[in-house]
């Protein structure tokens, strides 16, 4: 997708662009004149100079908060880990009591510093530029934290994870024989395929991912059928007995037209006929996946068949 003229920028479409660029997730916090505590989720965080050491991040002027920050005394970032999703969605919702329940501290600037973070930064107001629909906040930094907790990264829309888990790591690199799978997705539709012995339908699978050119491999077999994916995430890795099913959320480059002749069919999320996909561990993870689309917040299952865990994708 290209958009060259600048008169006819489709807004939306030009977040989604912005959106490409994968960024860690911050909670931006001051204090008011009365002392209360003000805070929103920003991805516009960057680093800007060491000496001095300065920062930015900008806030919408449509913002609840944006006249607060602009006239607070400084503000404070605090990046989140990796389990700190809920609080980030938090912190994205207009209006106060973003901090009910919440633990924090205050140094210099008096913002709000939050227990637990990955790395947190006081910092007194540098300048402050306007920006269109924005103003960027340059803070000079007071006081610093950090630590080696996993960070919680942000990229199209969805929060995503930026390594495996120690729990993924284990179950991937543990004994027995290995499944590795697609979930596909197109305008709310999903690829199954259809097992020529049994009949039964399932995502698209193989022993090994592969590439284009071997054709028993996942990526080959999907090749095959004119499908061209990026498999970027882990969605599921789970035991099966004694065999490991490791399942990746496909990002779907190009489909060509065998698809829906062949033995891969792309099933309407209403359309799903569930008696035919002869496997609990499967229909799980599918109807997981629906739910998960709906709203566009993608988690890791790790586990086995039965008990197991969601994780922050
Ligand atoms: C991941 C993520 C990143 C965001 N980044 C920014 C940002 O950089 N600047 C901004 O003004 N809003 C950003 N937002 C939106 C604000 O968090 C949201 O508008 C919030 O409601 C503002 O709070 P307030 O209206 O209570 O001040 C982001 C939201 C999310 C989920």
């Amino acid at each position: 997708m290209t958009a060259s003229n600048e008169a006819e920028f489709d807004a939306r479409d030009l977040r989604r662009a912005f959106g490409n660029f994968a960024t860690g997730v911050t909670i931006v916090t001051t204090v008011d004149a009365d002392g209360q505590p003000h805070g929103f989720t920003a991805n516009s965080f960057s680093s800007v100079s060491i000496e001095p050491p300065l920062l930015l991040v900008s806030i919408a002027k449509s913002a609840y908060g944006c006249g607060i920050f602009t006239a607070a005394r400084g503000f404070a970032v605090n990046i989140l880990t990796q389990d700190q999703r809920d609080l980030s969605n938090r912190f994205a919702r207009a209006g106060a009591d973003k901090f009910l329940g919440l633990e924090w501290q205050t140094k210099a600037s008096g913002s709000p510093l939050i227990d637990d973070v990955v790395a947190w930064f006081d910092c007194e107001h540098h300048e402050q530029v306007d920006a269109g629909d924005h103003i960027i906040l340059i803070g000079r930094v007071l006081q610093y934290s950090y630590n080696t907790h996993a960070p919680l990264g942000f990229c199209r829309s969805a929060y995503i994870s930026f390594g495996l888990t120690p729990p993924m790591l284990q179950m991937i690199s543990s004994p027995g024989s290995l499944r590795v799978g697609a979930i596909i997705e197109s305008n709310g539709k999903i690829l199954l395929e259809r097992d020529p012995d049994s009949g039964q339908l399932l995502p698209p699978i193989s022993d090994n991912v592969g590439d284009a050119d071997s054709p028993e491999s996942l990526l080959g077999k999907l090749a095959s059928a004119g499908i061209e994916v990026d498999l970027p995430f882990i969605y599921a890795a789970y035991h099966e007995n004694s065999r490991r099913c490791v399942y990746y959320l496909g990002e779907l480059q190009s489909i060509g037209e065998a698809v829906e002749t062949g033995r891969l069919r792309f099933y309407d999320f209403d359309h799903i006929t569930w008696e035919e996909i002869n496997d609990t561990a499967t229909i799980s993870m599918l109807e997981r996946f629906i739910r998960e689309k709906q709203l566009d917040n993608f988690s890791t299952y790790v586990g086995d068949r039965e008990t197991g865990e969601t994780h922050p994708a």
